[in-house]
């Protein structure tokens, strides 16, 4: 509980120093020092606590999402502390550049994408009832992981002055991360095996799958736009935003979402609202991250081409040029907005007025 609230005050605490101006100026560690502090003491006391609570277990076996989780944390704790109070204060020059996108790439590949991959281990067999198609493939996905994710920081930084040889290796890495991803994607649709109608019936499963649709597309694009050749056209267009919100809101809010829709009914012992609520979840997320994404990808392949093929087009004028998609884009985001809405209202209502669930339902769901 007392991480919970010191998580809330730096989740709080962080968003309104932003608004006011204070910002670290680091990717993805815009937070101020104070508040970087607080959220470096809740992650080192929650991956404590997730050890301790292994180191007592009764059960011998360690189940695949405690292996991603475990992991997750370690590295996500560690990573925090050199990111954001060790990397802006003790590094400068191209040490800092290149230590700033090991850190970032660590963020989406040590921490959510482990901690967004325990959630599709723990919750696709609990909800279809089928066991983990392959362990073996599970831990390939898991080391292979393990030992390509650190090595892709510097992709960030192509053509920086950082050395070649560096970056070569860091291209190599995001081609060999094609492996943990198919061994993901194989063991989830080997999971699935004899419950594919429950992609009809089932909100969960419908964005579990759709988020495993996306995580395929975001690590193709990824180890493409990992190459010189693509990254001289891409880099600093939308291109990039459209990849990194494919991944966050296209893979891992999925599966969140996914995650919440099973929980959440047994934490308040109430039946889900509206699945007709949850549909419309569903289908204006689909719809509207399906326009976002198609714009931002487009608008950065226009961008890319202006920039690339003529030595006179300053930036602004391929913002220029972009401006129609952003409009378009909005219209998607306001899909997304609408969609969440439906979601956060269904799941107050649920707690609220939702039909208690019956002993014996209580079961078919568990
Ligand atoms: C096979 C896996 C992946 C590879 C090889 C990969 C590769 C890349 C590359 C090369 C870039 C930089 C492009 C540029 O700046 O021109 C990039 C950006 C980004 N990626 Fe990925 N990616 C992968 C998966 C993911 C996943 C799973 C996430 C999220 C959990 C993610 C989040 C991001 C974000 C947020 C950015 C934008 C960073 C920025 O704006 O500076 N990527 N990725």
């Amino acid at each position: 509980y007392y991480m919970w609230y010191l998580w809330a005050i730096a989740t709080f605490g962080g968003y309104f120093s932003l608004l006011a101006g204070y910002s670290q100026g680091v990717e993805v560690g815009e937070w101020p020092w104070f508040i970087d502090i607080i959220a470096q003491i809740v992650l080192t006391l929650t991956t404590i606590v997730i050890f301790m609570t292994i180191a007592q277990r009764k059960e011998k076996h360690i189940y695949v999402s405690l292996w991603y989780l475990t992991a997750g944390f370690t590295w996500a704790t560690l990573n925090y502390a050199l990111g954001n109070l060790i990397n802006p204060y003790y590094f400068t020059g191209v040490d800092n550049a290149a230590i700033q996108g090991f850190y970032l790439h660590s963020v989406v590949g040590l921490w959510i994408t482990p901690t967004g991959t325990a959630l599709l281990y723990y919750f696709l067999p609990v909800i279809t009832k089928n066991p983990v198609y392959s362990h073996k493939l599970s831990m390939l996905g898991f080391w292979g992981l393990a030992l390509f994710y650190p090595f892709t920081g510097a992709h960030h930084y192509l053509f920086s002055p950082i050395d070649t040889w560096v970056q070569t290796i860091t291209i190599m890495s995001s081609m060999m991360l094609i492996l943990p991803v198919w061994s993901v994607i194989t063991n989830q649709v080997g999971t699935m095996r004899g419950k594919w109608h429950m992609l009809s019936s089932h909100i969960e499963i419908k964005f579990m799958i759709l988020g495993a649709v996306f995580y395929v597309i975001t690590c193709f694009q990824g180890p493409t736009q990992a190459l010189r050749s693509m990254q001289q056209i891409v880099h600093f267009t939308d291109w990039v935003v459209g990849h990194a919100h494919l991944a966050i809101y296209g893979v891992f809010t999925m599966w969140a979402w996914a995650g919440i829709y099973y929980i959440w009914p047994k934490i308040t012992g109430r039946q889900l609202y509206s699945q007709k609520l949850a549909g419309w979840h569903f289908w204006l997320s689909l719809i509207g991250f399906a326009i976002m994404a198609l714009t931002l990808w487009g608008a950065g392949l226009v961008q890319g081409g202006m920039l690339s093929l003529s030595n006179n087009v300053a930036f602004i004028d391929t913002v220029k040029a972009i401006s129609p998609f952003w409009m378009i884009r909005s219209v998607g985001g306001w899909l997304m907005i609408t969609g969440s809405i439906c979601f956060v209202y269904n799941m107050y209502m649920t707690a609220k007025v939702g039909k208690p669930i019956e002993g014996d339902l209580v079961e078919a769901i568990a």
